[in-house]
């Protein structure tokens, strides 16, 4: 799994904050980007699931989801979603490292949102999430993602050297962020402490590592997985153009 137990702690707190709101947001656009691409699929693959809020919102919608994530604590929070939603029957989830999926062919869109793939460390690691992505995709079935770019992870980690989050809800969260320029990894320090009751709080520490590529890297990444690059943009209705500017990239391809 990448790095040391990240989000086994900072999982309670990502299912609190607002950080849940990008996967829902993506869900609640995704009619109109299938519809574009003239695609229905039935059964997603949604890596990097998270806490669960885009498979969910996905299954609500009579979609079988199977979503794979490395942290434990992160699918206890999904599974528990799942289940106050009641779409137990239309989603599953498992624990899996994206670098070894190991399906065949059995789904018709695989789905990587947020950051997720920004912890792949290497272009090999990268790879080899594209390719198990590959192999659960039958041909002609798309793969969707959005990534920080390298302007974006290097502009983020500037903007924000120091911060402190606090939640009503009992989280106070310290982050400090720094960029080494000579690996091209952003490295965040986040310390928070989680109330427990009884005035007492408990502390944890996570160091969550991230590395962005160039557009042609993972293009080239892509292609070499079996995929057809449809689209790479700045934002997921491929309104905007990819330029040096854009923190964030969104990419469609084809399995050929
Ligand atoms: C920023 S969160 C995004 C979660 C979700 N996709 C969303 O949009 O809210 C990144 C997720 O990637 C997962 N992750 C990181 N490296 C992974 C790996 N090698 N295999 C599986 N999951 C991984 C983390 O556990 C975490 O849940």
């Amino acid at each position: 799994m990448t790095g040391n137990e990240i989000y086994a702690d900072f999982a309670d707190v990502y299912a609190k904050g607002s950080y849940t709101r990008h996967g829902r947001e993506v869900a609640a656009k995704m009619p109109e980007v299938l519809g574009h691409l003239e695609h229905r699929p039935q059964k997603i693959l949604d890596m990097c699931c998270g806490e669960g809020s885009f498979a969910v919102e996905m299954a609500k919608r009579g979609m079988r989801v199977t979503g794979v994530d490395a942290s434990e604590r992160m699918l206890e929070i999904a599974n528990a979603r799942a289940l106050i939603a009641k779409v137990t029957d239309h989603v599953r989830f498992e624990r899996r490292d994206v670098r070894v999926l190991r399906y065949d062919g059995e789904f018709d869109l695989a789905t990587c949102w947020f950051d997720s793939l920004n912890y792949m460390l290497t272009t090999d690691d990268l790879g080899k999430a594209f390719g198990g992505a590959a192999r659960a995709l039958r041909p002609g079935a798309y793969l969707m993602f959005d990534m920080q770019t390298i302007h974006g992870l290097i502009n983020h980690t500037r903007r924000h050297e120091h911060w402190i989050e606090r939640d009503s809800d009992g989280i106070v969260d310290i982050h400090r962020a720094e960029y080494d320029e000579d690996t091209g990894i952003a490295s965040l320090h986040i310390t928070g402490f989680l109330h427990v009751g009884g005035g007492k709080w408990r502390r944890f520490d996570e160091v969550h590592r991230q590395r962005a590529y160039p557009e042609d890297t993972i293009a080239r990444l892509l292609e070499e997985s079996g995929f057809e690059v449809v689209q790479s943009s700045g934002n997921l209705d491929g309104l905007a153009d990819l330029t040096m500017e854009i923190d964030r990239m969104w990419w469609v391809a084809r399995r050929a």
